[in-house]
């Protein structure tokens, strides 16, 4: 193998464990760094390897479910009166939009080609 082609490879797989080694790390973002949550809070158990459960998330928020919907604007103009966590989806799981290790995303207008204008925490 050439030396060029090696190098590459070494590169690669270093840069493959530095993101690997970020991803477990766990780095909890936004508000609930600032409450200082600890992993046990979400995960029951202080050495996570995997998803949180979604009951964690009900037990402190509530599954929200009631909550009275908002007017969501598209870029197109058009005005849906819908709550993110009561549409006609059903409930769907938290972390479809709230990403605890990192930015959170419209589930809606991933699936389903809406363009709401909204941020989500
Ligand atoms: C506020 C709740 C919350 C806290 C606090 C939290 N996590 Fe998580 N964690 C989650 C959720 C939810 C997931 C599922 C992935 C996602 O949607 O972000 C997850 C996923 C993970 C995963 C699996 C990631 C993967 O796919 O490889 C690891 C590992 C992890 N967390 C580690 C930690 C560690 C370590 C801590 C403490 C420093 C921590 N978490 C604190 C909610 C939390
Ligand atoms: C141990 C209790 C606890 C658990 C478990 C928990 N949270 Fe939180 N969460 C908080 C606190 C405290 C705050 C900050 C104060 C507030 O907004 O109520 C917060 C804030 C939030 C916010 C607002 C974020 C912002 O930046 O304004 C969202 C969204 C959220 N949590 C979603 C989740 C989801 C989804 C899960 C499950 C993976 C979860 N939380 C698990 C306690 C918790
Ligand atoms: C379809 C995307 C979506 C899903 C799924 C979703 N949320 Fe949210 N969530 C949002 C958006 C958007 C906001 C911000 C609403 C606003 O701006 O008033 C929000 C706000 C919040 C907040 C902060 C509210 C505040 O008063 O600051 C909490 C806590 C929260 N969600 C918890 C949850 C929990 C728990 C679940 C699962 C049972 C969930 N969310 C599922 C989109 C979602």
């Amino acid at each position: 193998m050439n030396r060029k082609l090696m190098l590459l490879l070494i590169a690669a797989v270093l840069t493959g464990a530095v993101f690997a080694a970020e991803k477990r790390s766990g780095e909890i973002t936004g508000a609930h760094a600032e409450a200082e949550l600890g992993c046990t809070d979400c995960h029951a158990t202080d050495k996570p390897v995997k998803n949180a459960p979604q009951s964690s998330c009900i037990e402190c928020h509530g599954d929200r479910s009631d909550e009275t919907p908002m007017v969501l604007k598209e870029k197109n103009g058009l005005e849906f009166t819908v709550s993110p966590h009561n549409s006609h989806a059903g409930q769907i799981r938290c972390t479809l939009c709230h990403k605890l290790h990192g930015k959170s995303i419209l589930y809606c207008n991933e699936a389903c080609h809406h363009e709401f204008i909204l941020t989500v925490p």
